[in-house]
C-alpha cells in the first residue's frame, strides 16, 4: 500500500525559486513524506504560479490588493480547505499573517528567511533588503533559516539554518542568489519533509 503523505500548500508572492526548490525535490522523490497539492499566489503575476502550471499543480491567486487582511486570509483559507492542506510553506510570500491565522495552523506553517535569524529579521526585513542591512552591518558570514511561523515576523521556533561566506565584492543582488543556492534551497525542501514527517508520526498535533 502507499504510504499516506501530507498535502502541502506553498503560499508565494514572486519569481518562486523556493518554490521550484520543493517541486524538483518532490520530482527527485525527495519528499517522502509530502506532496504539493496547491501553489496559492498573493500577486497575479507572480511567475510562481507558472511554474506550478509547468509542473501540474493547481494555482490559485488571491490577491493581496484592495483587500482587508480579513478578507484576503479569508480568501487563502478557503483555498487551503478546498485542497485539504495539512502543512503550509511560506516561499517568498511577502504578507504578513495575522495572529489568527497563525494560530489556526499552529505548527503547521513553516517559512524560509534569507538571513541567520535573529539578525536581519521581522517587520521591514524581506527580499533583497535583507541582503542589504547584512552587507551594511558588515558582517562576514550570513544564510538562511526555516522555522515555524508564529504571530511574531519570523519569530518561530527554528528548524534549520545554514550559513553562507560574504565575500569581497558582494552587492545584495550577488549575496541573494548566493543565499539562495548555497542555503534556501538546500533547507527548505529538507525542513518541509522534516515537518511532514512529524505530522504524520503524530509528533506535530
Ligand atoms: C527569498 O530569498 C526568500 O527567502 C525571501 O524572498 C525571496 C523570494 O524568492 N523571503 C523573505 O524575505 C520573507 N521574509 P523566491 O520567490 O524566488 O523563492
Amino acid at each position: 500500500m502507499e504510504k499516506r503523505k501530507i498535502k502541502i500548500a506553498v503560499l508565494v508572492s514572486g519569481g518562486g525559486t523556493n518554490l521550484q526548490a520543493i517541486l524538483d525535490y518532490q520530482r527527485a522523490g525527495k519528499l517522502k513524506n509530502g506532496e504539493v497539492v496547491a501553489v496559492i499566489a498573493s500577486n497575479p503575476n507572480a511567475y510562481a504560479l507558472k511554474r506550478a502550471e509547468n509542473f501540474g499543480v493547481q494555482g490559485f491567486v488571491v490577491s493581496r490588493k484592495g483587500l482587508s487582511q480579513n478578507d484576503f486570509e479569508s480568501g487563502i483559507i478557503s483555498r487551503l480547505e478546498e485542497v485539504g492542506a495539512e502543512v503550509i510553506v511560506l516561499a517568498g510570500f511577502m504578507s504578513i499573517l495575522s495572529a489568527e491565522f497563525t494560530k489556526k495552523y499552529e505548527n503547521r506553517i513553516i517559512n524560509v528567511h534569507p538571513s541567520l535569524i535573529p539578525s536581519f529579521c521581522g517587520e521591514g526585513f524581506y527580499g533583497l533588503r535583507v541582503h542589504e542591512a547584512a552587507l551594511g552591518y558588515g558582517v562576514k558570514v550570513t544564510g538562511a533559516t526555516v522555522h515555524f511561523v508564529n504571530e511574531v515576523a519570523d519569530g518561530g521556533k527554528i528548524i534549520m539554518q545554514k550559513a553562507v561566506k560574504i565575500k569581497d565584492g558582494d552587492t545584495p543582488e550577488i549575496l541573494q542568489q548566493r543565499v539562495m543556492r548555497e542555503a534556501e534551497w538546500i533547507i527548505l525542501p529538507k525542513s518541509l519533509d522534516k515537518v511532514c514527517k512529524s505530522v504524520l508520526k503524530g509528533e506535530i498535533k
